[in-house]
Formats: C-alpha cells, structure tokens, sequence
C-alpha cells in the first residue's frame, strides 16, 4: 500500500461567529503580483495563528477562495477543480442573479471584530499592491441568528459529520482537488420598507418558516408559487436524499445611509448543487414561480471560488 500525506482542509467547519468580514480581491497584472499572491496564501495559516492566539476562545478563522479566471495564472500546475468555472449569469423573468468579478475570498470570521481586523490589517500589509479590493464588507451576528428581514437564518445547515460530508470534496468525487470545497457568495440589499410592510403571515409564507417561534410551514403544493425553504431544497436525482450546504449568512448594513443587506455565502462539495438553488430561486419552479424573497432583495455581486486544501495552500510559497 502506498503512503500519502495526508490532506488537511482549510477551516470551512468553522462555528458560526459574532462578527465576520468578507473581503474580495482582484489580483493584479505581472508575474510579481502572482509571486506575492502566492508567499502571502502560503502565510495565511501562519498569520491565522498569530492573530487567533490573541484570544483563543474567540474562534477566529479564515478561509481562502480561488476564482474561476485567475486559477490558472495563480496556480499552475495544479489541476483546476472539476467544476470550477464562474459565477453563471441567471436571467428570470422578474429577476437576475448578476455575475461579479473576483480572484480572491478572504472569509475572515471571530466572536471579536478587533481579531478579524487585526487578520485583515495584516494580510492587506503581506499582499501590498499585487491586489486590488473588490468589495469589502463587514458583518455581524444580529440578536438570535437573524437576518435583517427578522428571520432565523441558518437552521437548515447540516451538523456533526454531516458537515464535512456536505462540503468537503473526497478522493473519489475528485481526487486533485481532494480536501477543497466551493463556495458561492451574493451580497443582497433589501428593501426593508416594501418587506415590513408586509403581514408577518405574508412573509412566513415567502420563506416557509413561522417567524418567531422558527417551526417550518408545510411545502407547498407543485403548481404554486413555493416559499424560499422548499425552493432551495434540492435532492439527489438518484436516491432522492437531500443535499445540504452549509450557509454562514451574515447581516451588514448601516441604517444612516438607508443600507441594510444579507451576505449570502454557501460552501458545498458539488458546485452543481448551489447552482441549481440559484435556478429554482431566480427561474423559479416551475419557470416563471420564482423566490418571492427577491422581490424584496437585490443581488449586487455573485461570484463563485474554489477553497483549495490547507496543504495545497501551504505549498505555494516554496518558489
Ligand atoms: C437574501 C438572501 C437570503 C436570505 C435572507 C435567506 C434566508 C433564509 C432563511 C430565513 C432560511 C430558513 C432557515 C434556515 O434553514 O436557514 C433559509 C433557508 C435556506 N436557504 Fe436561504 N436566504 C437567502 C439566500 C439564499 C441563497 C442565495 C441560497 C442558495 C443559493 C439559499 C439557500 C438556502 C437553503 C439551502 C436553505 C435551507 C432549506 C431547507 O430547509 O432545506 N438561501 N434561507
Ligand atoms: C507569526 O509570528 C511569528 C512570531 O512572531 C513571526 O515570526 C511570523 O513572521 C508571523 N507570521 C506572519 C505570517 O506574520
Ligand atoms: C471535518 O474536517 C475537518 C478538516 O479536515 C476536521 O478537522 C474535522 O475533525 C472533521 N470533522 C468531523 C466531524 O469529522
């Protein structure tokens, strides 16, 4: 039998944290920005450690996404992930999931801001002006893990072993990217005002859960319009099991300036999967029955990246 290292994943099992940033980059032109790119994602795990040693019951990590556009020129010689390719347009009837650019993710999460700032202040240091920032967006843990539509958000993720089983890629789906996973992220604004004028049965029913008390409402039947819950519920079309990712929706906003938004962001083991979500959520199904949350929430970004191992990380700076 042969003897392989064994392949450490990044933190994508990470706890959901009080506060996190979510920083996207571009990368810039020219073989010394790749080569700065490259020795600074090799020192993420490094910098992780120095900045969570801070504190160490504050659960910091950070997890780093490769774009679709900048894999090859980044990481040559390693094999581009099987279904690794950009953020697909979707274009509904009533409403688009735009596609954005970006090279880089940094989701940099803790139970402290001062410790995610702290993570960003030294990385921006380590990356210089190889990188331009895209967005940059901050969020936070709002009362009991509620979006700003008031909802609990986040009941559906899988736990214990079913974590990693969601998001983690094995040998077997894909042995080159073995250990990864990839995530999709979308930064929605809502319109609060539309949304609160709506009753509280009204929205129960565009998301499928009771608002207070969070007990699911029954699925709706297949020729009516379905709420957000069952929309993105999608099953194996082999055994009919259900395929789970794991979300860390986040709110952000800022009410002087009327801003008020959920940062989607959903890590899964199959691209497909989030894809098909997306799909029933924007074509609707069946087409033209799309998520009525999007009457009340506009996607501004929506890029797709692939979170390399924690060892193929590690391994980029010995050039
Ligand atoms: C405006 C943006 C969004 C908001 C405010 C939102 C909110 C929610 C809420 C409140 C729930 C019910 C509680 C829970 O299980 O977490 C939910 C469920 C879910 N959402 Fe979203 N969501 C958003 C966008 C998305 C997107 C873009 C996707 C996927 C591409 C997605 C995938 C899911 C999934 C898979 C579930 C669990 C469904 C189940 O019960 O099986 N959500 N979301
Ligand atoms: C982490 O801290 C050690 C010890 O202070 C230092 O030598 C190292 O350069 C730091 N790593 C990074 C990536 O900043
Ligand atoms: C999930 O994977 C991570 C990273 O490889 C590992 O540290 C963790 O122990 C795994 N969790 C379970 C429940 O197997």
């Amino acid at each position: 039998m042969s003897r392989r290292t064994p392949i450490e994943s990044q933190r994508v099992d990470a706890p959901l944290t009080q506060s996190a940033t979510f920083l996207v980059l571009s990368v810039a032109d020219g073989p010394d920005a790749v080569r700065t790119v490259r020795s600074a994602l090799s020192s993420v795990d490094d910098l992780s450690k120095n900045v969570s040693i801070r504190d160490l019951d504050a659960s910091f990590a950070c997890t780093v996404g490769i774009g679709s556009e900048v894999w090859d020129r980044l990481l040559p010689g390693i094999s581009r992930p099987a279904e690794l390719h950009p953020f697909p347009k979707i274009e509904g009837k009533v409403h688009t999931a735009v596609s954005t650019p970006g090279d880089l993710l940094f989701h940099v999460r803790a139970q402290r801001r001062d410790l995610c700032f702290e993570f960003e202040r030294q990385l921006t240091d380590l990356l210089g002006d190889s990188v331009k920032v895209v967005d940059s967006t901050v969020g936070f843990r709002y009362f009991d893990v509620r979006d700003l539509l008031g909802f609990v958000d986040g009941t559906a993720n899988p736990v214990g072993q079913a974590v990693n089983d969601s998001v983690l890629i094995t040998e077997a789906d894909d042995s080159n990217s073995a250990g990864g996973s990839y995530v999709v992220i979308q930064k929605y604004v809502h319109d609060l005002k539309r949304w609160k004028s709506l009753s509280t049965e009204k929205q129960e029913s565009i998301i499928g859960r009771t608002k207070f008390d969070n007990v699911e409402l029954d699925d709706q039947d297949d020729d009516k319009q379905k709420p957000h819950k069952q929309l993105a519920n999608i099953e194996d079309p082999h055994t009919g099991a259900e395929l789970s990712i794991l979300r860390d929706n986040m709110p952000f906003g800022n009410p002087g300036q009327g801003e008020f938004g959920t940062y989607f962001i959903g890590y899964s083991r199959k691209l497909w999967v989030i894809e098909q979500m997306l799909e029933r959520m924007f074509v609707g199904n069946p087409p033209g029955l799309h998520d009525r949350i999007l009457d009340y929430s506009t996607p501004l970004t929506g890029t797709t990246f692939f979170v390399p191992s924690a060892t193929v990380l590690a391994g980029l700076g010995d050039d």
